[in-house]
């Protein structure tokens, strides 16, 4: 597909999609927006892709939604448009995802980063929700995502200030899984992503599924579930080629089924 405010490509079984507005710092519009769910989708679609990788600029990852497309709306707009409410499917996406964030994350930025499964942060990353400065409020879970991440404190500081942290305060509060040289970022998500996509996708998937689930229960449902999760893995073949490559001491050939 051509996409205008997107670039795409698939290096062996990861998918990429790379914002691509650099003159507005990537600032999120309805249109990227609309683009980045639709590849992301479409890769979750491919059997042929085993993880995602999403990778802005190297000044900004995303600055965040388009203020000068927010700025004439009014609240009915918003409502009937529900505007940037797609966003959220791509929390809903069995293939795992990998954010790489160089320069700025900020509002959306960094909410989008957030919907990752994971952040791979440059030392330039500076991850932020500053949009109480427009006298908004983050609107694509940012409250919620940012809050589960850090904690209360953290976010709370983050969210009322509108300060923004960089790649050490972030590692520190656990909101990015790896810190490494900005030129290194892309490279290491795409790493993490071919050990992912070497791995069963049905395994995956439902690993990640579990972990997730931790975001929407209780500790006694969350291990009920997870032994679920756990058990339905022994329906696949590649449990059987997993543990049989394991007993044999050899390489597993997974078919992802
Ligand atoms: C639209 C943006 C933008 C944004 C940057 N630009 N961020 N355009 N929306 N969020 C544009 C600028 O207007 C400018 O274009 C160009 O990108 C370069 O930005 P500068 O400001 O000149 O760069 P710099 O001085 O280096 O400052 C970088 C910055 C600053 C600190 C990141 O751009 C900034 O504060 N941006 C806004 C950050 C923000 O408030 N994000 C939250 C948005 S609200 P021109 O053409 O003028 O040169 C949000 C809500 C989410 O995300 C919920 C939605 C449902």
């Amino acid at each position: 597909a051509d996409y205008a405010t997107i670039l795409v490509e698939v290096r062996d079984r990861t998918g990429l999609i790379r914002l691509n507005r650099p003159k507005a710092l990537n600032a999120l519009n309805t249109e990227l927006m609309t683009e980045v769910v639709a590849a992301a989708k479409a890769f979750d679609a491919d059997p042929g892709i085993g993880a995602i990788v999403l990778a802005g600029s190297p000044r900004a990852f995303a600055a965040g939604a388009d203020i000068k497309e927010m700025a004439g709306k009014g609240f009915s707009e918003m409502v009937a448009e529900q505007f940037f409410g797609e966003w959220d499917s791509l929390s809903r996406l069995r293939t795992p995802t990998i954010a790489a964030v160089t320069g700025y994350a900020l509002g959306g930025g960094c909410e989008l980063a957030m919907l990752c499964d994971m952040i791979v942060a440059g030392e330039s990353a500076k991850f932020g929700q500053p949009e109480i400065n427009l006298g908004v409020i983050p609107g694509i879970g940012g409250s919620q995502r940012l809050t589960r991440a850090i904690g209360k404190a953290k976010a709370m500081d983050l969210i009322l200030t509108g300060r923004s942290i960089g790649a050490a305060e972030a590692d520190a509060l656990g909101l990015v899984s790896r810190v490494v040289a900005d030129e290194e970022a892309e490279a290491t998500a795409f790493e993490m992503a071919a050990q992912i996509a070497a791995k069963s996708s049905i395994a995956t998937a439902v690993a990640k599924e579990a972990v997730n689930l931790v975001f929407e229960t209780g500790l006694a449902e969350g291990v009920r579930a997870e032994r679920a999760l756990f058990y339905s893995t022994f329906a696949t073949e590649d449990q059987t080629e997993g543990m049989a490559a394991f007993v044999e001491k050899r390489d597993p050939h997974f078919t992802h089924r």
